[in-house]
């Protein structure tokens, strides 16, 4: 009975750089040198619907499984799956009602009728049966497709393929008597011997490979149409292929005597390649978001941030080439997909456009949309955000002396402030303005600190669990509003730390590059906040908080911080780039990105909104597909600004 049962999301093998489909391969081929009993990979077509905006569509994708008699975690991790899989008590089956001659049928009315594989040709492409042939792939025309993999044990194997090698060779020799030729035939003996010689040095092993493929559709005559396609389909990739007319109940659920489940192929390691499930165009996750539309499929993509290595996310993309709008159609869509999703966003520098809608108002904006509360920045009005009443006292006075410009390495000043933080009579940052202090203190409290006092003052805000910080209000002061951002990251950070593990949290900053940026332009407000960012790219994994950020310019990401946040991001997105850009441009992009020339060739045309997505299982062209209400909501273009929305 096997009983050990694993979902895992798909590697999109086609979609992968060259390095990378190796790097996979061989990890597959690890994997199966230390099988050590058989497994059944599961390719299951499902459906599941999929909110946009405020619209509801019904995506069908496929799903992986994995089944075994033993624990499959070992060959999970040798296959670079470790934290991309979910352990399920069971998975989904067919339930045959009644079975006719050569179809089964199941319980809710649908005819299914399986196919096993009897003869393949010995030079199979890998992943053969996932592989687009023009208009799709044979798993795009099956609802399942099961792959059972069985090691033989040594001596089984020494046995099995000296016995095939030399049956072959027998076939030649006689034919050779006989003085004819056939060059297919001393190919296969070829192989076959060399098989041999690799199973019996060790080297590779000997499998049972069996694999049935189910067809399934509403009517006896879609059926009949959808086999003959799906015959001559796989009939140029397969030499032989059956559908046993009196057992199809058993083929089709997978349960009855083993030898009537599909019938048996003896494979070496490598030649089992030709079999790896976990191939295809499509980047359709269970759970996942809405991304747009997936430029090689015309399908959807749907992606689901959180079954990553880590959940973070960057996005780069030349000034208007829709970074924001990216963000915005993403994470609401996760608000709405995810109802207890918490995040804490910084709105775009300049002008606020996560708090304010594209005609101004509150409910047609990104903020409206989430239900998230908007925190503004400014100086004509109490803010209520005591770092006295939000931080424990230690965490309050180090955040203060920040603010009052008192440097890390001026420890008397920090010591004293601390002190004051700390004392009986000190209960809001007003009491330390009034405290008793050193001239110098004074100095810096009264220089830097009181102009902030309006952020302080004020009855305090309650935490809420979706924030904007719009920063818009301030005067473009950089003592200012790097102050601001100073107490809003502190806040986020805070506030996304005390929520419940497995809750999905986001931090969210548009324009990063001001706080990645080396530059004298760039360095401006945030230098101080990049310590929360890169903390967060660190550690933000083990609170399930992902951070999530765009930025213009490739060049902040080459070296420093900004390399290290590039690095911990598991997915990236990059948008347009001008081919002579500033910051680098699409030259930079491409060493950064490894682009080939062709998708090079594609970001220095992309029109807003589109790019390419890089994930673990491969990167995929797309199209962030607005819904009207999207974009007219988020949109920034002058020209439409003020105007009422479309609701
Ligand atoms: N996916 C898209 N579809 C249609 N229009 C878009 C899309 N993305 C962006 N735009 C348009 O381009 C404008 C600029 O995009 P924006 O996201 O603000 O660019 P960035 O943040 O990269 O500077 C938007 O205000 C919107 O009008
Ligand atoms: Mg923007």
């Amino acid at each position: 009975m096997l009983s050990y049962i694993y979902e895992v999301g798909p590697i999109n093998y086609f979609n992968l750089s060259e390095p990378e489909r190796n790097a996979v391969l061989s990890s597959f081929v690890s994997a199966l040198q230390q099988l050590s009993s058989a497994v059944v990979f599961h390719v299951r077509l499902d459906s599941m619907s999929v909110v946009v905006g405020n619209e509801l569509y019904s995506v069908n994708y496929r799903r992986y499984f994995l089944e075994s008699d033993q624990s499959l975690e070992g060959l999970l991790a040798t296959m670079g799956l470790q934290e991309k899989y979910v352990r399920l008590m069971e998975e989904p089956v067919y339930n045959v009602v009644s079975s006719l001659p050569r179809y089964a049928v199941l319980d809710n009315g649908d005819l299914a009728k399986a196919y096993t594989i009897t003869g393949v040709s010995s030079d199979l492409d890998v992943a053969f049966l996932a592989k687009d042939m023009g208009e799709g792939s044979v798993i795009d025309m099956t609802d399942e497709v099961r792959i059972r993999i069985e090691p033989l044990s040594r001596d089984e194997s020494k046995g099995l393929i000296r016995l095939h090698a030399d049956t072959l060779q027998a076939k030649l020799t006689l034919v050779e008597i006989a003085g004819g030729r056939d060059r297919e035939l001393s190919q296969e003996a070829l192989m076959a011997e060399e098989a041999a010689q690799s199973v019996l040095s060790g080297a590779q092993r000997l499998f049972r490979i069996s694999c049935v493929l189910v067809l399934r559709e509403k009517s006896l005559d879609a059926l009949r149409k959808k086999a003959d396609f799906f015959y001559d389909m796989i009939m140029g990739a397969v030499t032989e292929l059956d559908s046993p007319k009196g057992i199809q109940h058993i083929m089709v659920s997978g349960r009855g005597p083993r030898h009537l489940r599909g019938a048996n192929l003896f494979m070496p390691t490598d030649s089992v390649l030709a079999f790896f499930p976990f191939a295809g165009l499509d980047v359709i996750e269970h759970d996942g978001i809405f991304l747009g539309t997936n430029l090689q499929t015309k399908g959807p993509i749907i992606y689901d941030l959180y079954r990553k290595s880590n959940p973070h996310a960057i996005v780069v993309g030349k000034s208007g080439g829709g970074k924001s709008m990216l963000l915005k159609s993403w994470v609401s869509r996760m608000a709405i997909t995810y109802p207890d999703l918490a995040f804490m966003a910084f709105d775009s520098v300049n002008q606020s456009e996560y708090g304010r809608g594209a005609d101004g108002s509150y409910e047609h904006s990104f903020a409206g949309v989430t239900g998230a509360k908007v925190v503004r920045f400014n100086p004509s009005q109490p803010m209520g955000l005591d770092p006295l009443r939000f931080f424990g006292r230690r965490q309050a006075a180090s955040l203060l002396a920040k603010m009052a410009g008192v440097g890390i390495d001026e420890r008397s000043l920090r010591a004293e402030l601390n002190e004051i933080a700390q004392s009986g009579s000190t209960s809001t940052t007003q009491d330390i303005f009034e405290a008793k202090m050193s001239e110098e203190l004074r100095k810096r409290v009264n220089g830097n600190l009181k102009p902030l006092s309006f952020m302080f003052e004020g009855d305090p805000q309650q935490p809420y669990h979706r924030t904007i910080f719009v920063l818009d209000d301030l005067p473009n002061d950089e003592e200012l509003r790097g102050s601001a951002v100073v107490l809003a990251s502190a806040l986020a950070m805070a506030a996304l730390k005390s929520l419940p593990i497995p809750q999905k949290k986001i931090l969210l900053i548009d324009e990063a590059w001001a706080f990645l940026s080396t530059d004298d332009r760039g360095r401006l407000y945030f230098s101080e906040a990049m310590d929360i960012v890169s903390e967060m790219a660190r550690t933000g994994r083990h609170y399930n908080i992902a951070l999530v950020l765009a930025t213009q310019y490739g060049k902040d990401l080459m070296n420093g911080q900004g390399k290290t946040v590039l690095e911990s991001c598991a997915t990236k997105v990059l948008l347009h780039q001008d081919a002579a850009g500033q910051g680098g441009g699409s030259d930079l992009a491409q060493q950064i990105f490894g682009l080939s020339d062709q998708e090079r060739a594609f970001i220095e045309r992309a029109d807003r909104g589109f790019g390419v997505l890089f994930t673990e299982q491969g990167r995929v062209p797309f199209y962030n597909k607005l819904t009207d209400m999207e974009y007219s909501y988020f949109t920034t273009k002058p020209e439409e600004l003020g105007k009422p929305s479309a609701s």
